[in-house]
């Protein structure tokens, strides 16, 4: 990437764990300076410190704290290339089910609230920020963090779902408004990836196959997914699919919606009562 792109300075949320901390590393490898953002501070300063970048704690559903970061990197590190709209939050339907507030991971005042502002307005408040910048400087990339999710479901995840399918219309709205002002814009959206969220999804407490079955086709590595990431960027992809599967599942879907609602109920069974 880094030369032929024109990528010299990159912004990771969401990177001090998971997919986040191996794209910064991916980045890195490739020359690029990489600013590190997570709420977790130590998580974020760790992963700086591996790859000589920049750290900051920042909660990405705080627009003022968004706005305040995008201008401090332009001050202190330089203009902003490609900017990773990679944090997001898994809570799982409540007990009471799809359109409860609780989630059924972690203690949550409103699961709905929250995965609304992480895993679709800090996109929005990043972009929104970043298009003038980016526009007055002839271009750059917004790589946005879906999942496949985004254009399938979740089973038993109902505001992971519907955000996840926000994420991806905000994506393709935005692609569609600036790509010849010279936005790039790249949605990663993989199926189950080795990460603290899976094992949130799956680990002890969690209700089981909490994942929704989305790890049928395999699991892949943070390393796996930052790799695909880059290559999809590169080749100017929108659409950065991880495990090729999908892609057939969104063509069944399309081609034949009810049929579809039929086969994700079968597959709720099979994955037992939790769901
Ligand atoms: N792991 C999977 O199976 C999977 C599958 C498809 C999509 N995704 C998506 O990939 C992205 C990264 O997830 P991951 O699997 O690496 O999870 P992860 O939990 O390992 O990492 C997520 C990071 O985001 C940070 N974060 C959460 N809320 C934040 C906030 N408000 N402000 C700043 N940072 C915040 C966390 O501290 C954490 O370091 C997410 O958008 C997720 O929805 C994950």
């Amino acid at each position: 990437m880094s030369r032929e792109q024109d990528i010299s300075i990159a912004v990771v949320t969401g990177g001090g764990n998971g997919i986040g901390a191996a794209l910064c590393r991916r980045l890195a490898e490739d020359g690029i300076r990489v600013v590190v953002i997570d709420l977790n501070k130590e998580a974020a300063e760790r992963v700086a410190a591996e790859i000589n970048g920049v750290a900051y704690r920042t909660d990405v559903s705080d627009e003022a704290a968004m706005i305040a970061m995008i201008g401090d990197v332009e001050a202190k590190v330089g203009p902003i290339d490609l900017f990773a709209s990679n944090a997001g939050v898994v809570f799982g339907d409540g007990k009471s089910g799809s359109a409860s507030a609780d989630g059924v991971l972690s203690d949550i005042a409103d699961r709905w609230d929250t995965s609304w502002r992480v895993n679709v307005m800090a996109h929005v408040y990043a972009t929104r920020a970043l298009l003038p910048l980016m526009t007055a400087r002839g271009g750059g990339f917004l790589v946005n963090t879906v999942s496949a999710a985004g254009f399938l479901s979740s089973i038993g995840d109902a505001a992971y779902s519907a955000t996840k399918h926000a994420a991806l219309g905000f994506a393709e709205a935005v692609a569609i408004r600036h790509g010849d002002d010279g936005i790039k814009v790249s949605v990663v959206c993989p199926q189950a990836v080795a990460t603290n969220m899976l094992d949130l999804a799956t680990g002890p407490g969690a209700a089981e196959n909490v994942f929704g079955g989305a790890d049928a086709d395999g699991i892949a590595t943070p390393e796996e997914v930052a790799d695909e990431i880059v290559k999809g960027v590169t080749a100017g992809q929108f659409m950065i699919v991880p495990h090729p599967e999908v892609i057939g599942y969104f063509q069944h879907k399309a081609a034949n919606y009810d049929r579809w609602i039929g086969g994700m109920r079968k597959l709720r069974r099979t994955l037992g009562e939790a769901k």
